[in-house]
């Protein structure tokens, strides 16, 4: 086998997958899926999902990975026989799907990045007008409050400095940007919770966010943390199998997933423990309820938080709102590595091209693939307004497939150890690096997950998806 690259050690692997892990969906999703799902509650369920389904399925993916030493596809179908593969393939399509959308979301965190360090967005008085007007335009390249500004453009640099790190290989690329970048954000992550923390009516936004209203759970507060849990830890596509399949032997996967977990789960809890105070600081600003302002999807961060920024005055606006989409940068840029990394790795093992060739033409691709998304936010009626989705937008589309996607997979994976590849293969792999796997009462809660919890659990939560999202039934549950 030609040298395919490899981490440095279990820090570095550490850090490259929990860099994979802390994306957009900590920072942007997660805060808006608790204020939705009455707060407290909702983190309730999302810790029992990571704990109960996800952390096992990614010691499963990471497992698979390590034992095959190959990519997505390779891995199967190494372990499984070349129809697995299929599987593999499925989790290198969905990948892309993701990364075209994602990267789209983060061009649009990378223009307000610049926008409010070196422009005057900050003296907006309309931000809800603004972002509906950034968002829709995506080749206004004429000046706006100072600087120039295209969706296209900006998303077309994420998308290059993506590739140029993923060029650099495992080592100098991924894993030394994630040693940088991870440890920057958690500083900027405190920071700025340190200062919402000191801001009037901050305590009535941690209350919110820390003591649970058991009459919230319902059964879309479970379905909700399930995706978002899974979406967060990035399973069930491949992602955990490629960056297994580039650690050493000697390392200890099932310490490894529990500290990925963890740091997920914290820059998840940290970022609404930033976000809330912030929010009822502005209620406690306008004199509204904090009920009143709208915190959900995309206009939480893109809406509220700037004019919460706008509301710190012109310096420390600048600093604190520079900062926090720096943050979103920082998280977003760690995710969309490790999901180029997906088919770079697949061209590379499996076609034996070139590595640099392929990281800049798949980033290519999926560059394009991204712009209907890009343009359905207004620019283009039938995108933002899709017929065959109940008049939903064509990123929310893409966004929810992923989502189907990678529950598929995941359960598909899982019924893969289980009934394909084996358990006992499973526990030899997690047994190297782990001299007391063998005995330890982990290896007893990972068979009963991976065997018949994660199968049936997200066998049924991919059925309720589908059902939720293309037949309405959503008030059923
Ligand atoms: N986990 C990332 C986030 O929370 O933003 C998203 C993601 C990255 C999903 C990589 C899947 C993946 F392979």
């Amino acid at each position: 086998m030609t040298n395919r690259g490899n981490f440095s050690g279990r820090i570095g692997f550490i850090l490259a997958a929990a860099g994979s892990a802390v994306g957009l969906g900590n920072i942007w999703r997660f805060p808006y899926l608790a204020g939705e799902n009455g707060g407290a509650i909702f983190l309730l369920v999302y810790l029992g999902c990571i704990l109960l389904l996800c952390y096992p399925v990614m010691v499963g993916e990471i497992s698979i990975g390590r034992a095959a030493n190959s990519d997505a596809y390779g891995s199967y179908s190494k372990l499984g026989g070349k129809k697995w593969g299929y599987l593999g393939l499925f989790g290198i399509i969905a990948g892309i799907m993701i990364l075209s959308f994602y990267n789209v979301v983060a061009g649009w965190a990378f223009g307000y990045f610049l926008h409010i360090s070196f422009g005057d967005l900050l003296n907006e008085q309309d931000f809800g007008g603004f972002f509906g007007s950034f968002v829709n335009d995506i080749l206004n390249v004429s000046s706006v409050h100072g600087l120039a500004s295209s969706n296209l453009i900006f998303s077309l640099v994420f998308m290059m400095l993506t590739a140029v790190i993923v060029t650099r290989g495992i080592q100098k690329g991924i894993e030394a940007s994630n040693r940088i970048m991870m440890p920057t954000l958690y500083i900027i992550l405190i920071g700025i919770i340190l200062y919402s923390l000191s801001l009037p009516n901050a305590f009535s936004g941690v209350r919110f966010y820390l003591i649970p209203d058991f009459s919230e759970l319902k059964i879309q507060t479970v379905v909700d943390g399930l995706k978002q849990a899974f979406f967060s830890l990035s399973l069930g596509m491949g992602g955990l199998i490629t960056y297994g399949s580039y650690l050493s032997k000697k390392e200890n996967i099932t310490s490894s997933a529990m500290v990925i977990s963890a740091a997920d789960t914290s820059v998840a809890f940290f970022a609404g423990l930033m976000v809330f105070p912030l929010v009822h600081f502005l209620a406690f600003k306008l004199h509204i309820d904090p009920t009143e302002i709208g915190t959900s999807g995309p206009p939480l961060i893109f809406v509220v938080l700037p004019q919460i920024f706008h509301e710190m005055g012109p310096v420390l606006g600048r600093i604190i709102g520079g900062s926090f989409f720096l943050l979103v940068c920082f998280a977003a840029l760690t995710s969309t590595i490790s999901l180029l990394e997906v088919p770079v790795a697949y061209l590379v093992d499996q076609k034996k091209y070139n590595r640099k060739h392929v990281v800049w033409v798949m980033a290519l691709i999926i560059f394009i693939c991204g712009i209907p998304s890009m343009m359905s936010q207004g620019m283009v009626a039938a995108l933002n307004n899709l017929t065959f989705y109940k008049g939903q937008d064509f990123l929310t589309f893409i966004s929810d497939m992923s989502d189907i996607c990678l529950t598929i997979g995941g359960c598909l994976m899982s019924i893969f150890i289980s009934r394909r590849w084996g358990i006992k293969n499973m526990d030899t792999e997690l047994a190297q690096g782990n001299d007391r796997y063998m005995t330890s009462g982990v290896r007893k809660y990972l068979h009963v997950t991976i065997n018949w919890i994660a199968p049936i659990l997200l066998g049924s939560l991919s059925i309720v998806i589908i059902l939720e999202k293309f037949f309405g039934i959503e008030n059923l549950i």
